[in-house]
């Protein structure tokens, strides 16, 4: 079997329907998926419905009303480039009909009669270069990444329109709901009761519990650079998945790092910002990501949101997740202290459970 056609999307084109078939039972044997269009307009139509979900597309090239020639020009003035196509013919052309096919903007030819071992071997690697065209066109969107950057840098003195390009970001997630709202409801009460009283007074000052509130909710702005079938994944992400998805702490933390580094004169709400972006899926014990610091290396920030933003997961339903209780939240984070939390920003949670359950009610996800 090769993997690489399985639930790949192949768009066969051939005007004669006996060659349909014998093509169709080959990828099927690959557990590819297969479109059958008896003629170039068909196929046409068929491209305009599937757009860039079609992986491949084979097709013969001498065909009545529109030969397969043809077909490639009008397909790739409609797909673009990403689709690979490959022709079949019927006889050795001579180059310079080959010549003209290719210029047309197909990717390959076989020659018929078709010979199954080629035919998989070669559209296995269209499929690869369709793939790698895929996750192109995904990594293009770290690109809105600049753009938020940008717009950091002009506004950096609005938080209204701080807060908005947050909102933003997480846009693409509809389970999410008032995250942002709750989480910096959160660390904001944490960080004032941290200011009172316990080990961390002498470091938090009334600027140190508005910055975190104002900050917070960028703390995931890296997750623009996450492709949507990654984010929004119904279910458990395989590992591969997952490795893709711990990127957005670094993508974030790199974008506000570069704005930063971009403003004349030092920031602090920017600097505690890239902090927590960098930074809130680091573990007390040294086990998180991306650094893998441990203890007081992680920022003190970072340590206050990755609280609040475990409880708010916990607490809320996910794409890929249902809501959990008061209780069973609280027995996750109580096991966590001084292994994923710093065992000073638990005892300041364990002091406002009553306040966290009552900002949990307060700011409810519809549905
Ligand atoms: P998130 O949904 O905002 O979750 C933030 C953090 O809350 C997670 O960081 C994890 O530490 C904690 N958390 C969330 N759900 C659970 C849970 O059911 N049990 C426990 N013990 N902890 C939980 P983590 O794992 O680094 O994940 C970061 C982000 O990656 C998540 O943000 C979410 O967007 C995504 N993600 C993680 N696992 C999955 C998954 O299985 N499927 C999908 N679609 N996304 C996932
Ligand atoms: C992206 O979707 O923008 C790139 C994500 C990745 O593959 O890490
Ligand atoms: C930081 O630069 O603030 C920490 C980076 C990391 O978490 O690895
Ligand atoms: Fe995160
Ligand atoms: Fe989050």
């Amino acid at each position: 079997m090769n993997r690489l056609l399985t639930d790949a999307l192949i768009l066969l084109v051939d005007d004669t329907e006996s060659n349909l078939e014998l093509l169709e039972m080959i990828f099927e044997g690959e557990r590819a998926k297969t479109l059958r269009a008896a003629g170039g307009e068909k196929a046409l139509e068929l491209a305009k419905k599937h757009g860039a979900g079609i992986d491949l597309i084979i097709t013969d090239i001498r065909m009545p009303y529109m030969d397969g020639i043809q077909l490639t020009g009008k397909l790739r003035e409609l797909l673009g480039h990403q689709t690979p196509i490959m022709l079949l013919t019927a006889e050795r052309k001579t180059d310079e009909q080959l010549s003209a096919g290719l210029q047309a903007g197909a990717n390959d030819y076989l020659i018929k009669p078709i010979n199954e071992v080629e035919l998989l071997a070669r559209s296995g690697s269209l499929v690869r270069l369709k793939r790698v065209f895929d996750e192109n066109m995904e990594l293009q969107r770290s690109l809105e990444l600049k753009v938020i950057e940008r717009t950091i840098e002009v506004e950096m003195s609005r938080d209204a329109t701080m807060f908005a390009l947050a909102k933003q970001a997480e846009f693409r997630d509809p389970e999410t709901g008032s995250h942002l709202e709750r989480i910096r409801e959160y660390v904001r009460l944490l960080a004032a009761q941290m200011q009172k009283t316990g080990p961390y007074q002498s470091r938090i000052d009334h600027t140190f519990v508005m910055n975190i509130y104002k900050a917070s909710p960028l703390h995931d702005i890296g997750k623009v650079g996450i492709p949507d079938r990654i984010l929004l994944k119904p279910g458990r992400l395989d590992p591969d998945e997952f490795e893709i998805m711990k990127q957005h702490a670094a993508f974030g933390g790199r974008t506000l790092h570069e704005a930063e580094e971009r403003l004349l004169a030092p920031n602090q709400l920017l600097t505690m910002a890239k902090e927590i972006a960098f930074c809130h899926h680091e573990k007390w014990d040294g086990s998180g990501y991306p650094g893998g610091i441990k203890g007081e290396e992680i920022p003190l920030p970072a340590r206050i949101m990755a609280l609040a933003d475990v409880y708010d997961a916990l607490t809320s339903k996910r794409v890929y997740k249902s809501a959990m209780s008061h209780e069973e939240t609280h027995a996750i984070i109580a096991k966590g202290k001084g292994t994923h939390f710093d065992p000073v920003v638990i005892d300041a949670y364990e002091s406002l459970i009553v306040e966290f359950v009552r900002i949990r009610d307060s700011f409810k996800d519809a549905g």
